[in-house]
C-alpha cells in the first residue's frame, strides 16, 4: 500500500519511550503521522542513517529584546539562531522596552511573532506590583507560558522586591509564576563589595545568600498559598539542596553556562562577557548543580539568552550588562555532556524536552509520538564542532563559548512537519506557532 507523507525522517535512530529505536517517521503536515516502517517512493526523504532523532528540543528561557533593544536581538533574529542550535520552541522573556506587563503589549508581542518566527514560541508575561488583576485572567491567553517576576533587579525595569507584592503576584496568578531570584534589598546592601573595573567581584556582590533568602522566601510564599512556582536559574549548592526538600510546589531550572563555566577561570578568561544575574559561582556550586543533574532534582535548563552587544559588553565594570546569548548553543553545549558521559541522554531529554511539557502543560509536545507535533532535532553524535562567534547568528555576535569544543551536534531541525535547517543552513523561512498550554 503506498503511504503519502510530506517528509519521511528515514532510518533514524528516534528517541522513542526512553530508548533510541530505528525507525521511520512519516509526517503529514505538522503531526508525526506514523512511526515504523515507511515506503519512500512518492515521499520526501530526510536520510538521517546513522543519525538521533529527538523529540524538539524546548529552551525554556530567552530575551530577544524586542521591542525596545532589537540593535541586539529581535524575534527573527533570535528564533533564527535557536533553530541553527537544534531548539524548536522557546519560552521568551518581558523585559522588553516597554515591558510585557499588560494585554496589550502581550497581544503586540503575540503579532510581531506572527510569520516572523522560526521556532515555536510562547511568551512570558511580566508581573508588576500593579498588575495582579490581568495576572489572574491569563488562563486563557493565546502564546502565554506564565508569569515572570523579578524579585531582584536585572536588565529593564520589572521589579517586585516588596514580600508583600511578591505574595500578592504567586497567590493571584492563575498561571506558574517563573521567579528570579535575587533579594533586592541585598543586592542594594552589598553594592559595596563591587570593585571597579573587576568583574571578579560580581558574584561577591550578588552573593549566596542573595540568592538564598529570595529563593526562601517564594518557597515559602507559594507553600502558603499552595500554588505552583518555578525558580529559574539556580546557581547556588544552598539553593540546590533547599530545592531538594520543597518540590511539591516548586520546580526549578538551572542554565548550561552554570554547567559549563566557573569562577574565578571564567572571569579571567571572558572578563565581563562573563558577567550575568545571577552570577557565575566558584566549582563548589557547578559540583552541586551536576549532583543535582545527575539525582533528577534539577527539573528544566534554559539557556537565559541574554544577547547584549560587544560595545556595551566591553565597558567597565559595573557599567556592562549582565546576560550572555545561549539558545544556540544550549543542546549542542548539553550533547556534548551527553557524550562525555555527564549525564544520559534520556536525562537530557526529561530536562530539555519532557519536564518544559509536564511543568508548563504544553500541549501535543515533547515526545515522539503518533499524532504529536512534528517537531524533531536531528543530531549527528560524533559530529565535532568547535564553536566560534563567526557562527553565532544573534545580533549580538558572540558567545562565552567562542574556541568551545563539542562532540555531537544538531543536523536537522524539524518546525511543525518542515525541514527548516540542515547542516548549519536555514532551508525555508519557516512560519513557528505559539505553543498551546
Ligand atoms: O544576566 C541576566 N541578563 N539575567 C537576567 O535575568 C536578565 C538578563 C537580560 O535580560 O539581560
Amino acid at each position: 500500500m503506498s503511504e503519502n507523507y510530506n517528509l519521511v525522517i528515514k532510518n533514524g535512530h528516534c528517541y522513542i519511550d526512553s530508548k533510541l529505536i530505528k525507525k521511520d517517521i512519516g509526517i503529514l503536515g505538522d503531526k508525526i503521522k506514523k512511526i515504523g516502517k515507511i515506503d519512500q517512493k512518492d515521499n520526501k526523504v530526510y536520510d538521517a542513517t546513522d543519525k538521533v532523532v529527538l523529540p524538539g528540543i524546548i529552551d525554556t528561557q530567552v530575551h530577544f529584546r524586542e521591542p525596545g533593544s532589537t540593535d541586539a536581538e529581535d524575534l527573527e533574529s533570535g528564533s533564527r539562531a535557536a533553530v541553527l542550535g537544534g531548539v524548536t520552541s522557546l519560552f521568551e522573556m518581558p523585559n522588553t522596552n516597554p515591558p510585557t506587563a499588560n494585554l496589550i503589549e502581550f497581544e503586540k508581542k503575540l503579532q510581531a511573532a506572527k510569520n516572523r518566527m522560526h521556532s515555536n514560541y510562547a511568551f512570558y508575561f511580566g508581573a508588576t506590583p500593579n498588575n495582579t488583576e490581568q495576572l489572574a485572567q491569563l488562563k486563557n491567553v493565546e502564546g502565554c507560558c506564565g508569569v515572570k517576576l523579578f524579585a531582584g533587579s536585572s536588565t529593564g525595569n520589572l521589579l517586585v522586591d516588596k514580600e508583600a507584592d511578591i505574595e500578592k503576584v504567586i497567590s493571584s496568578s492563575d498561571r506558574i509564576v517563573s521567579i528570579h531570584s535575587e533579594d533586592e534589598d541585598i543586592i542594594k546592601l552589598r553594592k559595596k563589595f563591587i570593585k571597579k573595573g573587576d568583574v571578579h567581584s560580581h558574584p561577591e556582590w550578588r552573593n549566596v545568600e542573595c540568592a538564598m533568602s529570595s529563593t526562601r522566601r517564594v518557597v515559602k510564599i507559594a507553600e502558603r498559598f499552595n500554588k505552583r512556582i518555578h525558580v529559574l536559574h539556580v546557581t547556588t549548592k544552598e539553593e540546590v539542596d533547599f530545592l531538594a526538600m520543597h518540590k511539591k510546589n516548586v520546580s526549578f531550572e538551572t542554565t548550561p553556562q552554570h554547567l559549563t563555566l566557573y569562577a574565578p577561570d571564567c572571569y579571567d578568561k571572558l572578563g565581563t562577557y562573563a558577567q550575568m544575574n545571577p552570577p557565575l559561582r566558584t566549582k563548589d556550586h557547578y559540583d552541586r548543580l551536576w549532583v543535582a543533574i545527575k539525582n533528577n532534582t534539577v527539573d528544566v535548563l534554559g539557556s537565559d539568552h541574554a544577547p547584549h552587544l560587544k560595545i556595551n559588553k566591553e565597558k567597565e565594570y559595573p557599567n556592562t550588562p549582565s546576560g550572555m546569548p545561549g539558545v544556540q548553543t544550549i543542546f549542542p553545549v548539553m550533547i556534548d555532556h551527553v557524550n562525555n558521559g555527564k549525564l544520559s541522554l534520556s536525562q537530557l531529554m526529561n530536562l530539555m524536552c519532557e519536564n518544559p511539557c509536564k511543568i508548563f502543560g504544553i500541549k501535543n509536545k515533547g515526545y515522539i509520538k503518533e499524532n504529536f507535533d512534528a517537531d524533531l532535532t536531528v543530531v549527528d553524535m560524533n559530529k565535532e564542532v568547535t564553536i566560534k562567534n563567526e557562527m553565532i547568528a544573534s545580533k549580538c555576535g558572540w558567545t562565552p563559548f567562542h574556541n568551545y569544543k563539542v562532540k555531537g551536534f544538531p543536523v536537522g531541525t524539524i518546525v511543525n512537519g518542515k525541514l527548516v535547517m540542515v547542516d548549519g543552513k536555514i532551508l525555508i523561512e519557516s512560519k513557528g506557532k505559539p505553543l498551546q498550554f
